[in-house]
């Protein structure tokens, strides 16, 4: 089964170099770790080493340790069996040495957590003790709702096996050096989501995060953070904006995009200081064309181009759009030229701001109604209040649900249309009882039935 396994020599010396810590759990373990308010989430194929120092690197310096960030989720059995699948995600030590080099790296990338998804207790010790000399925590993926989770049997999936969730936590609790954490979705009932929470702790995981507001102690987030990696630093002060940082004649600002691509390329291809410079690699044939020997920049593979903080930009310049596609992952000089596009075009488009005195955005920028502002179930107020020129990085403002679902974005699951269903024809009975009684009317109903079916728990919705 395992082709590539590392020899677990090199790890132990590796890990040797690395000062173990005490065991802490729950909030004096939280507490070790500076009490991090902000998190960036564990995304898959997004929060590698590159991604965590750029959502780092807006924070002044001294602050930049206050962020908690989490890995990608890595497959357990992979990370643990394969060699190759570890060298493309996780780089703690450089290749040829055991010196401290991207993941984890104390001067750099603290505090972190490595998250899995496994369903194999064995192999999930396996990958996380590989990992845990190099963080902070090791976590468990319970929260992942998508089909290959479904089909790998592991993620949200789990919650039909509350036993081998146990097993799980319970078998990194006992052989682990550093505390165990799990993320989890919020079940459809408080007590239904606590049980599971008192299962996921029980063996002890030492954080539990949850994919819904409580009364928490930090903020986690991973779209807000992907489409503006400074989204967990204050803005500069007026008057004081860095090269970078436009502030435009509203008062309203953000981080340039053209900023934000160059701050990535740079940690991607010149390396940290901290972490001493990417060695430069040859390109097989297959993948340049014929041109062997070409350098391709860095050794690993957090390349790819910053296309979140681009598509408001690439949805008016296409020509960069369709040289965003054609970039080929990992290859400096498409980088590089595609970042000289946004560059100029970033140049042109704040030259034209200036030259017709802030007029050239203002046609973009959305206006609401007395009734939009005052509708809670309505997000033109955000969007108006977010909407930035194309040239900043900006979030995404997604429909609130009845917006959503009156556009045919989103669906109820097949449980909750039936819910729903049931309760629509409950209401109907009671309200044509009603109405025969002369104490209400249709119209209440409609509008009773429509409410609820906007109110349906989160977790019945498909994220990240
Ligand atoms: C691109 C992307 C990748 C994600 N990958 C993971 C993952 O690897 N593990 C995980 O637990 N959650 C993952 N998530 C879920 C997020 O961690 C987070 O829980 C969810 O997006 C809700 O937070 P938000 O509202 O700030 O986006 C991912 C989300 C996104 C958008």
């Amino acid at each position: 089964m395992a082709s590539d396994a590392t020899p677990a020599a090199a790890v132990a010396v590796a890990a040797a170099n690395v000062v173990k810590k005490p065991k802490l759990h729950g909030r004096a373990f939280y507490e070790s770790l500076g009490s991090p308010k902000y998190i960036v989430a564990p995304m898959v194929d997004q929060s590698e080493f590159a991604w965590r120092m750029l959502s780092r690197s807006f924070l002044p310096e001294s602050e930049q340790s206050g962020l908690l960030a989490y890995s990608p989720m890595f497959h357990a059995r992979l990370f643990s069996e394969s060699q190759k699948y570890r060298d493309q995600h996780f780089q703690p030590t450089k290749p040829d040495c055991d010196k401290l080099y991207l993941d984890g790296n104390p001067a750099i990338d603290r505090p972190f957590f490595v998250q899995f998804c496994a369903n194999d207790p064995q192999a999930l010790l396996n990958a996380a003790k590989i990992a845990a000399p190099y963080c902070d925590a090791v976590d468990l993926n319970l929260g992942c709702p998508q089909g290959i989770a479904k089909k790998g049997h592991y993620g949200s999936f789990l919650q039909e096996d509350q036993d081998l969730i146990h097993q799980l936590i319970k078998i990194l609790h006992e052989n682990l050096d550093i505390p165990v954490t799990a993320k989890i979705r919020i079940l459809e009932t408080k007590e239904a989501t606590l049980k599971y929470a008192q299962n996921v702790l029980r063996p002890t995981a030492s954080i539990l995060t949850c994919l819904a507001a409580t009364g928490a102690d930090g903020i986690m987030s991973a779209e807000g953070n992907l489409s503006n990696p400074g989204f967990f630093a204050a803005p500069p002060p007026a008057g004081q904006e860095p090269r970078g940082y436009w502030r435009g004649k509203d008062g309203k600002g953000g981080w340039r995009v053209d900023e934000v691509f160059r701050r990535y390329l740079d940690i991607m291809h010149k390396g940290h200081p901290a972490a001493g410079p990417r060695r430069p690699q040859k390109t097989a044939r297959r993948h340049h064309q014929g041109q062997r020997g070409v350098d391709r920049g860095p050794t690993c593979r957090h390349a790819a181009a910053p296309v979140h903080q681009l598509r408001h930009l690439v949805s008016r310049h296409h020509d960069v759009r369709a040289a965003l596609a054609r970039a080929r992952l990992g290859e400096v000089a498409h980088h590089e030229a595609l970042c000289r596009m946004v560059e100029k075009k970033v140049a042109e488009g704040l030259l034209e701001y200036e030259a017709s005195g802030g007029a050239s955005v203002e046609a973009d920028m959305p206006t609401t109604t007395p009734e939009q502002e005052a509708d809670p179930e309505s997000s033109a107020r955000a969007i108006r209040e977010c909407k930035r020129p194309w040239w900043v990085v900006q979030p995404i403002i997604r429909p609130l649900p009845k917006e959503a679902m009156a556009k045919g974005a989103i669906q109820l699951s097949k449980k909750e249309r039936k819910r729903v269903a049931a309760e629509m024809e409950g209401k109907e009975e009671k309200e044509a009882k009603k109405s025969k009684e002369g104490l209400g009317g249709k119209e209440a109903a409609v509008t009773g039935s429509l409410e609820k079916t906007t109110s349906y728990p989160s977790s019945e919705l498909v994220s990240g």
